[in-house]
């Protein structure tokens, strides 16, 4: 009960239990989808001569590749559509990635080039974290509507049309998989540079003022 008092005078952490269990479902669910993702891409390629290696591929090949990536699909869509829905009715999303000014955005990436990546207060993220946050939603989000073109283009006619045709929306949904596991290349790297943001998303990290949303 103090304990429940003193939480409720502090604020709630930096990223409340449900963030960090919708995390940690979207990263598992997005390692599914993207090696799957890479089983299917095999048996029919996009690049000419470009493949994944087999050791990479969850499912080996096309037919069971596709299995685990339905399976994934619908873990990664529900979880993302309650991270959305959470987001935005918290107010999450405009406190922790509005605004991005184009000069602090400039001078974090020459920083980070520098390996200068201080991030001594983790309650608000830099230009760079923000922008990059915001890429890979739009990323994800992209990817579960171009995903449904290709596996339903009968169904979803008017939306495959929309995406420039078949082809087009395949072209459009691996380079959506290229922008997000660029994203997650660069991300692990950066928290693994700095732990100390690892263990938030794992603990929670600091309380924040009671005036800041979840
Ligand atoms: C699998 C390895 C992953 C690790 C180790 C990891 C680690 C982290 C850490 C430490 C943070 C907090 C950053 C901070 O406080 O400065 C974070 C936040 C975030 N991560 Fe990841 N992450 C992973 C996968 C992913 C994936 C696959 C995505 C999406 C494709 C993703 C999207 C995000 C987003 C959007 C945030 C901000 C969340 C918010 O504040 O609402 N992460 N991640």
């Amino acid at each position: 009960m103090a304990v429940r008092s003193a939480d409720a005078r502090q604020g709630r952490r930096l990223h409340p239990v449900p963030i960090r269990i919708m995390h940690w479902i979207n990263a598992f669910a997005m390692i599914v989808m993207i090696t799957s993702g890479w089983g299917i891409y095999d048996d029919d390629v996009i690049v000419r001569g470009f493949l994944f290696p087999g050791w990479a591929r969850l499912g080996g090949w096309a037919a069971p590749s596709l299995l685990y990536h339905f399976a994934g699909m619908w873990l990664l869509a529900l979880n993302g559509v309650a991270y959305l829905t959470y987001g935005v009715v918290t107010g999450r999303f405009r406190e922790r990635f509005l605004p991005i000014r184009a000069r602090e955005l400039v001078s974090t990436v020459r920083d980070t080039l520098h390996l200068r990546i201080a991030h001594e207060d983790l309650t608000t993220y830099n230009a760079v974290q923000k922008a990059l946050y915001i890429i890979v939603i739009v990323a994800g989000v992209s990817q579960v509507v171009t995903g449904l073109a290709i596996w339903k283009p009968v169904q979803f006619s008017g939306l495959v049309s929309l995406l420039g045709g078949f082809q087009t929306a395949r072209v459009i949904h691996f380079a959506g998989m290229a922008v997000i596991v660029g994203f997650l290349l660069v991300h692990v790297l950066l928290s693994l540079l700095v732990p100390r943001t690892l263990w938030a998303m794992l603990a929670g990290g600091p309380r924040l003022d009671r005036s800041r949303t979840p």
